[in-house]
């Protein structure tokens, strides 16, 4: 029998699975949830736990899975189906970082890049349509501090930011939905312990830490599918306007101005996530300690959507 993975980050939400699921241990496979299971709550919390990121099914039911995603993912984005936003929300979280893993992956894989942008217009839409969206993606525990996660966090506070300030350009917000959630690709790898303050950081793993962006861009620049706007997201999201930033120290008026956003909104979700502060400590600490970095307005604006959460 042959097997193909499928990723963890897909399976969310209460819809029965017409596939049997399957966990590799040891070199065998193990039937973990049967035809007629869900995946909710928790059975999906202790693979979670394990920091699992594939599963595998019989390749003879791949379309079967397909089928699976697709009908959760059209329930997510249909306003009327009826289910709470918490549930849509799971499923919306799910698809995003599945996608941002798999151009993670193989950047080199243009239908993986196309299906991201793609889909980064629905999150768009999904964000912008309904003013509990954001917060219920942000409720969602990145508990293994994944960066892929972290990219949805990201691309959600960015378009949340974009909506306050009337940005209203789809074309722009897909691009800025795009980069902010892949903006860390360079980072995926680190081998560094994400999950502790910067200034816990040895002065080696410093070192490292301050190349991902450059790391991240080298890995793209050449693809012909990339679009500039998201490969100098890559480069630029952890500049600040003052010139305090890195990797190269840049100011306001050489940043691209969907760089300035997503470097706020990832300043944001850097303390929340991976120092796990409290929001709204986190977001008095931007306003105390990375003043001049990222513009008042946007820390304001931020500080308003992390009410509403
Ligand atoms: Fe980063
Ligand atoms: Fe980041």
């Amino acid at each position: 029998m042959s097997y193909v993975s499928i990723r963890v980050s897909t399976l969310r939400g209460e819809q029965k699975i017409d596939f049997n699921a399957y966990l590799k241990i040891n070199g065998k496979m193990l039937l973990y949830l049967r035809r007629g299971d869900s995946f909710e709550g928790e059975r999906l919390n202790r693979l979670k736990d394990k920091k699992l990121k594939k599963m595998f099914i019989l390749d003879d039911e791949e379309n079967k899975y397909r089928e699976y995603l697709q009908k959760n993912i059209e329930m997510a984005y249909d306003e009327k189906s009826g289910k709470d936003i918490v549930a849509r929300a799971e499923i919306v979280q799910g698809q995003q970082q599945s996608n941002a893993e798999e151009v993670f992956e193989d950047p080199n894989n243009i239908e993986a890049y196309s299906h991201a942008k793609e889909a980064a217009s629905k999150y768009v839409q999904f964000l912008m349509g309904n003013s509990k969206a954001v917060g219920a993606i942000m409720n969602i525990l990145n508990e293994d501090f994944s960066v892929a996660h972290h990219g949805v966090n990201v691309s959600g506070l960015s378009i949340a930011l974009a909506q306050k300030l009337n940005m209203i350009d789809p074309k722009q917000n897909q691009l800025l939905a795009l980069g902010a959630l892949l903006h860390d690709i360079g980072l995926n790898e680190s081998g560094i312990a994400l999950n502790r303050p910067r200034s816990d950081f040895s002065r080696e793993e410093l070192l490292i830490y301050k190349q991902h962006p450059t790391l991240g861009t080298q890995k793209v620049r050449e693809m012909k599918h990339f679009d500039n706007t998201v490969i100098k997201i890559i480069a630029q999201h952890e500049e600040h306007i003052d010139g305090s930033g890195f990797p190269t120290g840049a100011r306001e008026s050489e940043l691209d101005p969907l760089s300035i956003l997503v470097s706020s909104a990832n300043a944001l979700d850097r303390l929340l996530t991976f120092e796990k502060i409290p929001r709204h400590d986190a977001v008095k600490k931007l306003m105390i300690e990375q003043v001049g970095c990222h513009p008042l307005n946007q820390i304001q604006l931020l500080g308003e959507i992390v009410k509403g959460f």
